[in-house]
């Protein structure tokens, strides 16, 4: 069946509005002919995709970076589990919560690309993150490696580390545009010295989008014989790729981000050979050295969420990863492509396909970030996130699969008003 058939038919049937997880399959295998590319800009078919979002009437959101708020095709799943879950009582909590979060982590690692034995759920990229910079081995002297550009509370961690063990934290700053990979693995080369244990880089910057060549960079690292944390909150499940290929020591996303889980979840992957060298943010029982489990102690925590990873992943992996990264793109390049050459209009992501992918910030000269956005939210009802700060003053635009280019026609037509 064709994708118009398949939508006349859907819509026969009654399911006019939202389509389930099984009709969003039977609808994606409509298209399998259909490369990811072409279907990006398909607004026909992605208003069918959209339709499973429930959208505040008074504003556009282009800003998803922050919670990727969940279609209703997973709330529902996700209410199903609270409501179980308060049925079954400390009941579930003493019979399968650990065999269920376990089999959630193993799903997981197959998105993630990498064996079960070396990722664990946590609750946020923050958690992942400050682990591995709080449980290191610390001793006066060792030096740590980051960019202003990396998220505040990483940055904060390596602040308290420096006055709690002596560390010497070297901070660079990344180009908003860097002209080739070398640039970038150079400067990070040259922050570091003898004593450099650890290096901190973003997969994606948070504030800009920039995608930074962490393969290139772990490879130059451990050359140098200095661990690699890579910072993947805004990467999984965003754009294609599997952790091991990055050849990372240890890496750290949130669910709640690009795979739509519910508010509270993250995950940590720490290469097997690293797994005993960590001090665990919380005590665990007594494990073996290399069983990643011994990161894993949170105590009693909201259960139900870890259910819906499953419901998240299915709903992910019905879209597709490639269909859902050229969406992205195509979303991106719609709306950059219109304001890039505006004389008013700053871009700070940049315009090379590896370098980017859903997320860019846009700035309009003389203008202060807060202003704009600001703006942007009271004359065109358009909700944004200013950043004004290490080397990037505008707002970031996140779209998430559901924008439609109508909306970002109306973020076109202010970017060319606002001066
Ligand atoms: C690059 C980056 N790292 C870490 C985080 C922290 O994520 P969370 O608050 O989910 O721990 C964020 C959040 O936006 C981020 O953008």
């Amino acid at each position: 069946m064709d994708k118009r058939t398949f939508l006349k038919n859907a819509g026969l049937a009654g399911l006019g509005g939202m389509l389930s997880i099984d009709g969003l399959a039977e609808l994606f295998n409509s298209v399998s002919s259909v490369s990811s590319s072409q279907l990006a800009g398909d607004e026909d078919f992605w208003a069918s995709i959209r339709k499973g979002y429930k959208l505040k009437p008074d504003f556009i959101n282009l800003e998803n970076g922050y919670y990727n708020f969940l279609p209703e095709q997973i709330l529902e799943k996700f209410i199903g589990h609270v409501r179980e879950i308060n049925l079954q009582g400390s009941y579930y909590m003493r019979t399968v919560q650990f065999e269920n979060k376990k089999s959630m982590a193993a799903k997981l690692a197959a998105v993630a690309g990498c064996s079960p034995d070396q990722l664990i759920i946590t609750r946020n990229t923050t958690e992942s993150l400050d682990m591995i910079i709080g449980g290191l081995d610390w001793k006066p002297g060792d030096e740590a490696v980051m960019a202003e550009q990396d998220y505040p509370a990483m940055l904060d961690m390596f602040k308290q580390v420096s006055k709690r063990y002596g560390v010497i934290n070297k901070v660079l700053s990344v180009p908003n545009h860097p002209q080739t990979d070398e640039e970038i693995v150079n400067l990070y080369s040259s922050a570091i010295t003898d004593r450099t244990k650890l290096l901190m880089v973003c997969h994606m910057i948070n504030i800009t989008g920039q995608i930074l060549p962490v393969r290139k960079i772990c490879d130059m690292a451990h050359k140098r014989g200095v661990q690699v944390m890579v910072d993947g909150a805004h990467s999984f499940a965003h754009f294609r790729f599997a952790i091991p290929d990055l050849d990372c020591d240890y890496f750290g996303s949130s669910l709640h981000k690009w795979l739509s889980v519910p508010l509270g979840a993250g995950i940590l992957y720490v290469r097997k050979e690293k797994i005993g060298s960590v001090w665990p943010l919380i005590a665990e029982g007594e494990r073996k050295p290399d069983d990643i489990s011994r990161l894993n102690h949170i105590g009693t925590h909201p259960v139900h969420t870890d259910l819906a990873i499953a419901d998240a992943i299915d709903f992910y992996n019905t879209i597709g990863a490639e269909r859902k990264e050229a969406r992205l793109r195509f979303l991106q390049n719609y709306w950059t492509s219109k304001v890039r050459d505006l004389p008013n209009v700053l871009l700070n992501t940049p315009v090379d396909p590896a370098r980017s992918c859903g997320i860019a910030n846009v700035g309009i000269k003389g203008m202060k970030p807060s202003d704009m956005g600001d703006l942007l939210f009271e004359k065109y009802k358009i909700y944004t996130a200013p950043i004004d700060g290490a080397g990037v003053h505008g707002c970031r635009i996140t779209p998430n699969v559901y924008t439609s280019t109508a909306e970002l026609d109306v973020l076109v037509k202010a970017l060319t008003e606002l001066k």
